[in-house]
């Protein structure tokens, strides 16, 4: 059985910098950079314009992965393509991911097969298990694997709005998961789900039990009341959670290595609050050279923070082949994961 190992990596986050000052003073939220910076550590997110898509900010990042693995589209054997904010209800956006790269056009053309991932926060994670397996397995050599959000078009951003709204950001990151017979890459992963909480971090949007999905005025227009059109946040469950399954998580992969935390070269921690992960890397008794963030600066990416982290840590030079890695994640479902790399 080959390993899995990331090849490459890639990411792209939208040039415009909306600050908790611009929440403020743009969007007339009652807020301050004060309160949020104080609660979550974040001190500005990218939003695209209006008329880019999820698929868009994802080919970018995939671009720059496959360059960085060496390899070209036609080496890709699946994309796997993690979001919350997908460009449309359906189909995914893994095709139109693949339809950007003109994989029709290639010669032979190379009908790639594309898979989307629903696991909001822990996305990514999903989608590594996912990939590394179909590579183990030997079914692909090489798998695109993207996490990629688009979280502005669907932010209430007005004050009624704003402990959602004032979290998350948009952006994408991306990676090559390939095969080697090196002794090296993904040695171990956990994933788990409490779909109890289903609803505590949800946003319905529309609702399939009702018929038709969503109310339908008299003129024939689809009315979604504020309730389903905006996300629904139970901020203290939700941080109470993530805390205990991302430490939970973190341990089990470690055992199963037979390491303890004093083993890990660098901790990659989805993004949701600094709060969390300061407390997580507490309780693991972790230096802070060992820990990278970019809240401060992206704020919450969802399916995209943690390949944004690995691209730019690799970029800084923080990320070297032969380090342990450990990926953490909690969100939405509930859902969370964690593994241990060896880069
Ligand atoms: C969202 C979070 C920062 C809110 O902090 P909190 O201390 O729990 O705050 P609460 O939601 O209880 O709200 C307290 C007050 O602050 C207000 N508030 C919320 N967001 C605000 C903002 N951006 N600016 C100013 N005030 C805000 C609330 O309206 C509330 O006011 P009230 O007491 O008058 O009703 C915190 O719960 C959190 O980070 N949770 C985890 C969220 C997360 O990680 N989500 C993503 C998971 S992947």
């Amino acid at each position: 059985m080959p390993n899995a190992y990331i090849s490459g990596t890639g990411f792209y986050v939208p040039p415009r910098v909306v600050t908790n000052d611009n929440l403020v003073a743009d969007y007339g939220i009652e807020t301050s950079n004060e309160w949020i910076v104080k609660r979550t550590g974040i001190e500005a997110r990218r939003f695209a314009e209006e008329g880019v898509g999820t698929a868009d900010l994802a080919y970018e990042a995939s671009v720059q992965a496959l360059e960085r693995a060496g390899l070209t589209i036609a080496d890709i054997d699946m994309i796997v393509f993690a979001t919350l904010s997908p460009d449309y209800a359906f189909p995914g956006s893994g095709v139109l991911l693949q339809r950007k790269f003109n994989v029709a056009e290639l010669d032979p053309p190379k009908f790639i097969p594309a898979l989307d991932v629903r696991n909001q926060c822990s996305g990514f994670l999903y989608g590594l298990a996912t990939a590394a397996s179909m590579v183990q397995a030997g079914g692909c050599k090489h798998v695109l694997l993207v996490g990629a959000e688009t979280h502005s078009a669907a932010l209430d951003l007005s004050t009624t709005g704003r402990t959602v709204s004032s979290l998350f950001g948009d952006g994408a990151g991306a990676v090559v998961v390939s095969a080697t017979d090196e002794d090296r890459g993904l040695r171990t992963w956990t994933l788990g789900a409490d779909g109890r909480h289903a609803e505590e971090l949800c946003q319905k949007v529309w609702d399939i039990k009702k018929r038709p999905f969503m109310n339908v005025d008299a003129d024939g227009n689809g009315v979604v009341p504020p309730e389903d059109m905006w996300a629904h946040m139970n901020g203290r469950l939700v941080f109470k959670n993530a805390v205990q399954w991302m430490i939970v998580s973190l341990w089990k992969v470690c055992e199963e290595q037979g390491i303890g935390p004093k083993d890990i070269d660098l901790l990659v921690c989805h993004q949701a609050n600094m709060r969390i992960n300061q407390y997580v890397q507490q309780q693991l008794g972790l230096p802070d050279e060992k820990v990278v963030h970019n809240i401060d600066r992206y704020g919450n990416t969802t399916a995209a923070t943690i390949p944004i982290l690995l691209a730019e840590a690799e970029r800084d030079g923080k990320l070297k082949p032969g380090m342990k890695v450990a990926l953490v994640g909690f969100g939405s479902g509930f859902t969370w994961g964690a593994a241990i790399l060896d880069w």
